[in-house]
Order: C-alpha cells, then sequence, then structure tokens
C-alpha cells in the first residue's frame, strides 16, 4: 500500500494526523461510474485530471474554484460555539439522534458537515478510532487548530463530491446538512459510497416538509438575502428580527390569520416565543442567508435508502440508516 502523506509536505506545524492519498479520490466519482480516480500532487496542490486543488496549512480544500470565495456559514459558524455547550445539552442531543456509543466505539466516523463542530464534542466522548470531518466552509481551519480536536483528519469539501475511497467510514453523522446542498439525493448518494458495509447513517435536524419550512422558502425565493453582499443582508435581517420580536411579543402576530392576512414584509423565524432578538437574529441568518435550503420530505428520504437496498428508522431528531451487509456468495457446487 503507498502511503503518501499530504501533510508533511504543507504544514510542518499542523496539529493534523497524516492524511494518506491513498484514502482520498477525485471529488465526484459516483458509485454509479464504478470508477475511482486517483489524485496525484504537485507541491502543495492536489491535481485531478480537471482540477487542481489546495492544501492550506495542511487541509486539502476540495471545492470547485467558483466556490471558493466563501459562504454565509463563514460569518455564522464563530458565533456557535459548541465547545461551550453544556454536557446535559450535548447528551440530549446525542439521544435524540439516538447515537449509540457502542456503534461507534473503535470505529472509523465521517462527521459530513462539521460547521462549528458540536457533532465533535459527542463523538469524541465515545472512543471512535478515527475521525474524519468535512465542511463547505472555511471555518474547518480553525477548528483545526483547536487542541481537542487535535488527531481528526479535517478536510474542506461538497458532500455532492466527497474526495475519500469507497467504503471508508462505518458510521457517517450528518447534522443539519442535506438540506443545505444543492442536490440532497446527491448528498445522499455520495455519502452512501463512503460507507462501508453494515454501515450506518445519521442524518439528523433537517428541515421536513412543515408549513413553516415550506413558508421559509417563499421568503428566501421573494427577498432573495442569500444572492445579497453578506453584510446588507445581515443587517436588513437584523431589521426583520427586531421586528419579528417585537409582533410576538405584542401578540400582534397571534392576531393576524397569517393565511388570509400575511403582511408581505413578515419573514418566520422558528416561532419560538419568549427568545430574544440575537435568538431569532440568528435564527435568521441559518434559513434565509444559506445558499441552498430545501425541505425535505419522509417518503423521499425513506426511498433513497430503500432504492439502494438499505434500511432506515425515524428517530426523534431525523433518520437512522443501514447499508446491507454484503450478499454472501453461493457456495460452490460439487460435482463428484
Ligand atoms: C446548520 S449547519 C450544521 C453544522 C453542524 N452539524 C452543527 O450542528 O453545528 C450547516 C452546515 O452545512 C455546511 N454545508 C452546507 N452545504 C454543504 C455541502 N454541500 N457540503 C458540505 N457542507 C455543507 C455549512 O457550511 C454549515 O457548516
Amino acid at each position: 500500500m503507498s502511503v503518501l502523506s499530504i501533510v508533511e509536505l504543507s504544514a510542518a506545524s499542523s496539529p493534523n494526523p497524516a492524511t494518506e492519498l491513498d484514502e482520498l479520490c477525485c471529488p465526484g466519482t459516483l458509485a454509479s461510474t464504478g470508477e475511482i480516480v486517483p489524485l496525484t500532487r504537485a507541491g502543495d496542490m492536489l491535481l485531478s485530471p480537471s482540477h487542481s486543488y489546495p492544501l492550506i496549512g495542511g487541509i486539502p480544500d476540495f471545492r470547485l474554484t467558483t466556490d471558493r470565495d466563501g459562504t454565509s456559514y463563514d460569518a455564522i459558524l464563530p458565533e456557535w460555539t459548541p465547545a461551550t455547550m453544556d454536557p446535559a445539552t450535548l447528551h440530549s442531543i446525542s439521544r435524540a439522534m439516538e447515537l449509540d456509543a457502542s456503534a461507534i466505539e473503535g470505529k472509523t466516523v465521517l462527521v459530513a458537515g462539521v460547521g462549528a463542530g458540536t457533532e465533535l464534542n459527542i463523538l469524541l466522548g465515545m472512543s471512535p478510532k478515527r475521525i474524519y470531518a468535512i465542511d463547505f466552509s472555511s471555518f474547518v481551519l480553525q477548528l483545526a487548530k483547536q487542541d481537542e480536536y487535535r488527531g481528526i483528519k479535517f478536510f474542506i469539501g461538497d458532500l455532492c463530491n466527497l474526495p475519500f475511497r469507497s467504503n471508508m467510514f462505518d458510521y457517517v453523522v450528518s447534522g443539519g446538512i442535506i438540506h443545505h446542498t444543492r442536490s440532497p439525493e446527491l448528498a445522499h448518494r455520495n455519502i452512501w459510497r463512503v460507507t462501508k458495509s453494515g454501515g450506518s447513517i445519521n442524518y439528523s435536524h433537517i428541515y421536513l416538509a412543515s408549513l413553516h419550512n415550506r413558508r421559509v422558502l417563499i421568503d428566501r425565493e421573494r427577498f432573495e438575502f442569500h444572492r445579497m453582499a453578506a453584510g446588507r443582508a445581515k443587517r436588513l435581517l437584523s431589521i426583520y428580527a427586531y421586528l419579528y420580536k417585537f409582533l410576538l411579543d405584542s401578540r400582534i402576530l397571534k392576531l393576524l390569520n397569517r393565511k388570509r392576512w400575511r403582511a408581505r414584509f413578515l419573514l418566520e423565524g422558528n416561532q419560538a416565543v419568549g427568545e430574544s432578538v440575537a435568538y431569532h437574529r440568528e435564527g435568521f441568518f441559518d434559513y434565509y442567508l444559506c445558499r441552498y435550503r430545501h425541505v425535505l420530505n419522509e417518503d423521499d428520504i425513506f426511498d433513497w435508502f430503500e432504492k439502494l437496498g438499505g434500511t432506515v428508522k425515524r428517530v426523534p431528531k431525523g433518520f437512522l440508516g443501514q447499508k446491507p451487509e454484503p450478499a454472501l456468495a453461493p457456495a460452490p457446487t460439487q460435482t463428484v
């Protein structure tokens, strides 16, 4: 097995464990093609036949050039601080996701959409063999500098174009991500490809097709904050957050029959009455600034797993799926 560490050349000071080239493949390799195209290295770049990807402090950035100017999450994630979340909150997230420590201990885990690291803080307590973490935001570079995440292999990249070899992970955790990708089903097919036979896929905090989520989608299309310069969109959304809070607190929102009188200026928060303006503001950023925001039908999620031969069950905060074990080869027939 050739083991070419791609970290050694780039940043000797990087706290990240060396990533090996033979664990990676060209982004975009899909199960349906059956083709695994290897990457090569030239200095601080990784090369596919059609693209080049930089190594930043030892972390490969697998985004396409056109996607590298950043996402709204670059500005949102620093405000989410899971490291300071109290253990009770982390425990309740873990329970709602039905994260089972016995399925994770000693296993290779992928955090598909690591964000600000909420799931890392939970998983590290479950003693996996190795954690790989990928996200579309450059905030990955900040996570990789943190001492508590030493030992985790970090990547910047797109779930719709995963850069990993097939059948690498025993357990994939993806919390609050696939509905933010340009194609949730394509993201699922990528995740499926890199999951080992018999492995598990845990999707949580997905925007399911509720009336609220549909309204958010309509408002997004109407106001197009996600197409504005981030600074302008954030200022406008802050004003909306104050207005929304006022309407909640004064109970005017309750009085409005929103089906018939829904004001054209009204954006939807998450209706958590009594929360602070800051809470609504942050919710608004997450709802309206991100580039993609789909709502998903439960039936479609079941369908994704079933048409690939897997099983899936509903858990309190999402879905827990299983990729089937490989079929046993039929025993050779003996001829006398
Ligand atoms: C709601 S956050 C959830 C993050 C994390 N799981 C958590 O709970 O803190 C959504 C994350 O999805 C990431 N994301 C959006 N589209 C993505 C894509 N196509 N590939 C990888 N990550 C993506 C964003 O950068 C952001 O970090």
